[in-house]
């Protein structure tokens, strides 16, 4: 590829505010946290957002803030009908293009005495959520000329953890969702990506305990801009050739056995 070359110039625009100009992303859980977040990074990067989130005045005030590049609609992951207007209200802001299942929930206990009830509910709202959106936004991206859907799973995708058996292996599924998804839906010119944060400081992980964890090799709590830098990535066509991939983001938390270094001077 020359650098003058227009396939060039796609991966350059990353660098610049217009990586995602001309297409609409849809970010789930957009009321708060991570994806507000990624929304506000959206737009930063050129693109229009249509927010979605059960808490309708929390997705609203996000949206209001960010102008008019974004809008907000009542999502409750859950449920088709709310995805069909969901999608519907993104075509209405422009050609579809971009697919952030963001939205998810907490669910503890170990296999023996976890609620199966609430088991049940984690998988509706981190799996079955995902896979409902996958199918209500396919076609948008499709129409628009292809497109890329970023699946947010977790450090608890990649592991287990004590007594988290209901999130862990929803964070799992998210995973095989992704590998499956980026099959079906790669003739329709549709990427699929799955992001795995470590601990990152939103309202998720009050009462968790400490935001740095014990094997984490960088030193500093995670931020939700750390995931949305690599939200953007995916979502532009700098990442054109990543497709069915896993981008863990977690201060290294998981590398490996970790022994502390010397107080820097
Ligand atoms: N914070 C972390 O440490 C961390 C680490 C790894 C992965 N994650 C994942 O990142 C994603 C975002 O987490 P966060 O930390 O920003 O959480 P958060 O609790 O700050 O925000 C989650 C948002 O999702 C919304 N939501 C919940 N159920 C919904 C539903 N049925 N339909 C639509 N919206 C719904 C909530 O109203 C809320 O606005 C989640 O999938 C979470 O599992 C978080």
């Amino acid at each position: 590829m020359s650098p003058g070359s227009s396939e060039q110039g796609n991966i350059d625009r990353i660098f610049t505010p217009e990586a995602l100009a001309g297409g609409v992303h849809i970010v789930t859980g957009g009321a708060k946290g991570m994806g507000a977040s990624h929304a506000r990074r959206i737009v930063a990067a050129g693109g229009r957002v249509l927010l979605g989130d059960i808490d309708v005045a929390g997705v609203k005030s996000v949206a209001d803030d960010l102008g008019d590049a974004a809008a907000a609609v009542e999502l409750d992951v859950t449920d088709e009908d709310s995805w069909t207007a969901a999608v519907a209200a993104a075509r209405e802001l422009g050609d579809v293009r971009g697919l952030v299942n963001n939205a998810g929930i907490f669910g503890s206990g170990s296999v023996t005495d976890l609620d199966v009830d609430e088991f049940r509910q984690v998988h509706r709202v981190n799996v079955e959520g995902p896979l409902l959106g996958i199918r209500a936004a396919a076609p948008a991206l499709r129409d628009a000329g292809g497109g890329s859907i970023v699946n947010v799973s977790s450090i608890a995708g990649m592991i287990g953890i004590a007594d988290r058996a209901a999130y862990v292996t929803t964070k799992w599924a998210v995973r095989g969702l992704t590998r499956s998804a980026a099959i079906d839906l790669g003739h329709w010119g549709i990427r699929v990506n799955s992001i795995h944060p470590g601990r990152i400081e939103t309202d998720f992980i009050a009462g968790l305990g400490a935001s740095i964890l014990p094997n984490q090799v960088i030193r500093t709590p995670g931020q939700p801009a750390d995931i949305s830098a690599l939200v953007v990535f995916l979502l532009s066509a700098a990442s054109r050739f990543s497709t069915g991939a896993e981008y863990v983001v977690d201060g290294g938390r998981y590398v490996g056995e970790y022994r502390p270094a010397p107080e820097r001077p």
